[in-house]
This record gives structure tokens, C-alpha cells and sequence, in this order.
């Protein structure tokens, strides 16, 4: 057994519950220049960065839609830019992930599991619904700079550019939050 079928072996949601539905990922094998296991450790960090992205995703449209109080239509429409923004990010985290050649993580099983954003519960007042998506933004932005070092160690240019373009938006979007909470 080679390092990536035993990888598969010993993570089976990598690649579905099905041993036998292996062989149908190991066809051609990717030469960029990139070692396996690099590309695993870097798919490792996209994984969880696309699971605190869609939780990120699914939390700001949820308070678009729950959102209540004197700052509602400000917030109402603030909201949907940053949803729609974000659900646009997650495709391209993805697809990083199938060209570096393993499955990218598409259940709320595996998003719960891999998330470093907490889920809310009920529906949080206006402006507690700002600081749970400070947080959010922040803890999102902190697990794309966790990639970096090895990133930048396996000379992964895509990822480097997809990640930095993602530190943006989060830290911009963190701030942009963050004013409406000063007095
Ligand atoms: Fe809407």
C-alpha cells in the first residue's frame, strides 16, 4: 500500500465511506512539483479553512435573515454583501483542493467536525450578532494564516495567492464589524 492509498485508509473521509471506490482517485498521478505529503499537509489547512468558511457563510446569512432592531436595514444589507462574497470563496477553496488532488470536505458532518467557528444557538440580539461574526471573521483568518509556513516551505504559489486574497477580505471584514461596536 502507497502512502496516499494508506492516507485514504486511515482517513476514510477523504474519499466517501467505500474502501473499494479508491482506485477511481488514483488514476494518473499529479507531478507539479509538489511532494504527496506536502499537499496533503496543505489540503489539511484548506479543509478547515472551506469548514470555517461555509460555517462563516452559513452564519452571516442566517442573521441576514434574523436580524431585528433600529440598525436592520443597515445590518440586513451588510450582511448579504459579506454572504455573498464568502459563498463565492468557498468554490475556490475547493477546487485549490482537488488541483493539489484529494476531496474536498462537502458535508455538515465534516464541517462540524474540522470548524474552529462556533455555532450559534437561538437568535442573538443585533449587535450580538456583530461580535459573533468578529469572531468568526478573526477565527477564519487565523486558520488561513496557520497555512503559511508550510505553504510557503512547499513553494505553492496558488494556495499563497488564494489564502492572502482570503486574509483580506477577512481582516477588512473584521474591522468594518468591529467599528460598528465603538460608540
Ligand atoms: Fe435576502
Amino acid at each position: 500500500m502507497d502512502a496516499y492509498t494508506q492516507t485514504i485508509a486511515d482517513q476514510p473521509w477523504r474519499h466517501g465511506r467505500h474502501q473499494e471506490d479508491i482506485q477511481c482517485v488514483h488514476g494518473q498521478p499529479i507531478n507539479i512539483g509538489i511532494s504527496e505529503a506536502d499537499r496533503q499537509t496543505i489540503v489539511d489547512g484548506l479543509s478547515r479553512l472551506l469548514a470555517d468558511s461555509y460555517t462563516l457563510y452559513l452564519q452571516t446569512h442566517n442573521f441576514h435573515w434574523n436580524v431585528t432592531g433600529p440598525m436592520f436595514n443597515t445590518l440586513h444589507t451588510m450582511f448579504m454583501t459579506q454572504y455573498t462574497e464568502q459563498w463565492g470563496a468557498l468554490d475556490l477553496i475547493a477546487e485549490r483542493i482537488r488541483a493539489l488532488g484529494f476531496p474536498a470536505p462537502g458535508t455538515y458532518a465534516e464541517y462540524a467536525r474540522l470548524s474552529s467557528v462556533k455555532e450559534v444557538t437561538g437568535v442573538p440580539k443585533a449587535m450580538e450578532m456583530v461580535r459573533i461574526l468578529v469572531d468568526a471573521q478573526e477565527a477564519t483568518a487565523r486558520t488561513a494564516r496557520s497555512l503559511f509556513p508550510v505553504v510557503e516551505a512547499a513553494n505553492d504559489q496558488p494556495t499563497a495567492d488564494l489564502i492572502t486574497q482570503r486574509l483580506d477580505v477577512h481582516e477588512k471584514t473584521a474591522w468594518m464589524l468591529r467599528s460598528l461596536l465603538e460608540e
